[in-house]
């Protein structure tokens, strides 16, 4: 039981990714309170955890007056927070630039960025009044590189890692220290959809030289090491783990000349 007594927030916790992480913490003896938007997905969780030790909060990241009201609930209930996952985003509807409407890049902007800036602060505060506490970004292989289609995504990503770095920098000294996990592309969450058709999966799996698209449990495995005691020194870095995608070019230039295609 790595996390016994241990208490943990994972915001956007009751589906997806998040609900992953929430199980993976609870199996190994936390506490795990989650919030989400939607009130129908966080009473499911709620009743399909309730033997366990959970609380539930249907409440918005970019709404500083709801999540200071849940962060008070569970130091009410649990006196602290260990782990703060800020695992919450959205993806913008995926279209080239000069087509983003105003409101997706503002709504992209408003949760990815503002918004987990905001619960950072909330809980941050608390956790350096408590003098220790861990605070992992969830990020995205897209932040690093860039790609067409997914430019409101990828900016309020990209400031993500700014941000674990500036916390890091800032906090670690009150013993709460800062750390992001930037995914490539994952067979689960918000891919859920897309990966019903084989299509899709083909498609994602040829854009990593490994083949295939990441395993959630590769990304809830990561988490909970970098929530452990024995990773506390990783502080400020955002850790790619993408299969091998940045970079990677699916169709090298050398292979093209040395095919002659370019005579
Ligand atoms: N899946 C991937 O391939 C992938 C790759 C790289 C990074 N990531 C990152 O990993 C994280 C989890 O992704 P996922 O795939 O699990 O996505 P998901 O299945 O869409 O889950 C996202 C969760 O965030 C919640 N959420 C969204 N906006 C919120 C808001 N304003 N306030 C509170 N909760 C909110 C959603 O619940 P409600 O809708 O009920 O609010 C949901 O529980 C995201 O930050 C994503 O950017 C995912």
């Amino acid at each position: 039981m790595r996390f016994q007594d241990k208490v943990v927030f994972i915001t956007g916790g009751a589906k997806g990714l998040g609900r992953a992480m929430a199980e993976a913490f609870l199996a190994e003896g936390a506490s795990v309170a989650v919030n989400a938007r939607n009130a129908e997905s966080v009473n499911r969780f709620a009743e399909e955890f309730k033997e366990k030790k959970v609380l539930s909060f249907a409440a918005d990241i970019t709404s500083y007056e709801d999540m200071e009201k849940a962060a008070a609930k569970v130091w009410d209930a649990w006196g602290r927070v260990d782990v703060l996952i800020n695992n919450a985003g959205i993806v913008n509807p995926l279209v080239p630039s000069e087509k983003i409407k105003k409101e997706n890049f503002d709504m992209a902007i408003d949760v990815n960025l503002k918004g987990t800036f905001y619960v950072s602060q909330i809980f941050g505060r608390r956790m350096v009044e408590q003098g220790s506490g861990r605070i992992i970004n969830m990020i995205t292989q897209v932040a690093l590189s860039g790609e067409k289609g997914f430019l409101p995504y990828a900016m309020s990503k990209a400031g993500l890692m700014v941000m674990t770095r500036n916390l890091a920098s800032e906090w670690s000294r009150h013993g709460v220290t800062v750390v992001g996990v930037a995914p490539g592309f994952i067979a689960g969450g918000m891919n859920e959809g897309l990966i019903r058709k084989q299509a899709f999966v083909d498609f994602l799996s040829k854009k990593t030289p490994i083949g295939r698209m990441a395993k959630v449990e590769e990304i809830t495995g990561l988490v909970l090491f970098l929530a452990s005691p024995g990773a506390q020194y990783i502080n400020g870095e955002t850790i790619v783990v993408d299969g091998g995608m940045t970079g990677y070019t699916a169709e090298p230039l050398v292979d093209f000349i040395m095919a002659g295609k370019g005579k």
